[in-house]
């Protein structure tokens, strides 16, 4: 596969005015995403648990225009966002190429968030993904006889060239993004569903993310990304996450639960490390996010619990446990943890399917 197996062809008819509209899931990653090159393109492999319950639903008014160049307005919850446009700007000139209806029509984007926009959750994942299926909807329409397989690939390409990790949340449970030997079928150009065997240990796996701070991120991601060139423990943390990533194939097999904490957890902390050494250097956690790490060491030290942690390029914390651990580590997570969440918020959520088209 290359970029080339998305070019768009000509269109030979004009879409009468209508809308489509999809729903896309956030992800949390298990082996992180961090440092790109190129157009959106990873310098390491990634693998992601696909979210369910935090999710983006965005419908794509379209109408024929005669007007040159892009013409889009973006509400969030009903409000016009002006302050999206540049970002959705540069995306729409990054995929011209690959659809080339879209400065052909007049777009009203109008989007919903399961969660709350302050909540410090990154919804570029699940609203980039919402749109480029939303686009890929409308390419379908001029291009019905497109395959199931081919049009989820190329909305997860389109996805990717809106915001890296967005390319995760197309499908489920386990998205892998980035080319990697172990990994048939793995590409830089899109996400796919993980090829290779999961143990039932991992389904239905719970995510419950304490919002310790809701603020604006303090590094963009575009940002921290580039702070990976000239890092340097770069190319250590390259590999090193390759290297993970492999590590974890027996143990998704497997379902060795040990093993899989190991990983996760070194990753969110490696995450954090190289943002700590980079120059300028940052560190995204707060008091209260290392709080809860050490809750959570303590916690899996007394009980034997599998309870573990993944933090994102931000100080909130994801609790990533087993669907038979539920009731147990949710009752420790009301009594220890919620305590150190901003105004004692936090979201249940599990691993899901991946996007939903909506029918309206
Ligand atoms: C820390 O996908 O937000 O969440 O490609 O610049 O939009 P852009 O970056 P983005 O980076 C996410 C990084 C991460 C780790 C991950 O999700 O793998």
């Amino acid at each position: 596969m290359t970029e080339q197996n998305f070019l768009s062809k000509p269109y030979s008819y004009t879409l009468e005015k209508g809308q489509v509209s999809w729903q896309s899931p956030s992800n949390i990653a298990l082996v992180k995403y961090w440092g790109k090159h190129g157009e959106q393109l990873p310098k390491n492999t990634s693998i992601s648990f696909t979210l369910s319950n935090c999710h983006t639903q965005t419908t794509l008014f379209y109408e024929p225009k005669t007007k040159a160049g892009f013409d889009f307005e973006i509400y969030l919850d009903g409000k016009l966002e002006e302050g999206f446009e540049p970002k959705i700007l540069k995306f729409f000139q990054r995929i011209e190429n690959y659809l080339l209806f879209l400065k052909e029509y007049s777009f009203k984007i109008e989007t919903f968030n399961s969660f709350p926009h302050s909540s410090g959750i990154a919804s570029s994942a699940s609203g980039m993904s919402a749109l480029a299926l939303c686009l890929m909807e409308m390419e379908r329409k001029f291009n019905p006889e497109i395959s199931k397989e081919y049009f989820h690939q190329k909305a997860s390409f389109l996805a990717r060239l809106g915001s890296g990790s967005a390319c995760r949340s197309i499908e489920g449970p386990l998205v892998v993004w980035g080319e990697h030997s172990k990994v048939i079928g793995s590409t830089n150009l899109f996400g796919i569903t993980y090829p290779l065997e999961i143990h039932k240990n991992f389904k239905k796996y719970q995510d419950t993310i304490l919002l310790v701070d809701q603020g604006e991120k303090q590094v963009s991601s575009t940002v921290g990304h580039d702070l990976m060139h000239n890092h340097p423990f770069a190319e250590e943390r390259f590999a090193q996450a390759n290297t993970n990533l492999e590590k974890l194939i027996p143990i998704l097999k497997s379902g060795n639960l040990d093993g899989f904490i190991e990983i996760v957890e070194s990753e969110a902390l490696s995450l954090h490390a190289m943002m700590m050494t980079s120059m300028p250097y940052f560190i995204l956690m707060k008091p209260n996010t290392l709080e809860i790490i050490n809750r959570i060491w303590e916690y899996r030290k007394k009980t034997g619990s599998k309870v573990c942690f993944t933090l994102d390029a931000g100080a909130n914390v994801h609790v990533l446990y087993p669907e038979l651990e539920k009731k147990q580590v949710y009752d420790f997570i009301k009594k220890e943890l919620v305590a150190y969440c901003q105004n004692s918020k936090y979201i249940c959520d599990l691993v899901g399917k991946g996007a939903k088209k909506v029918y309206i």
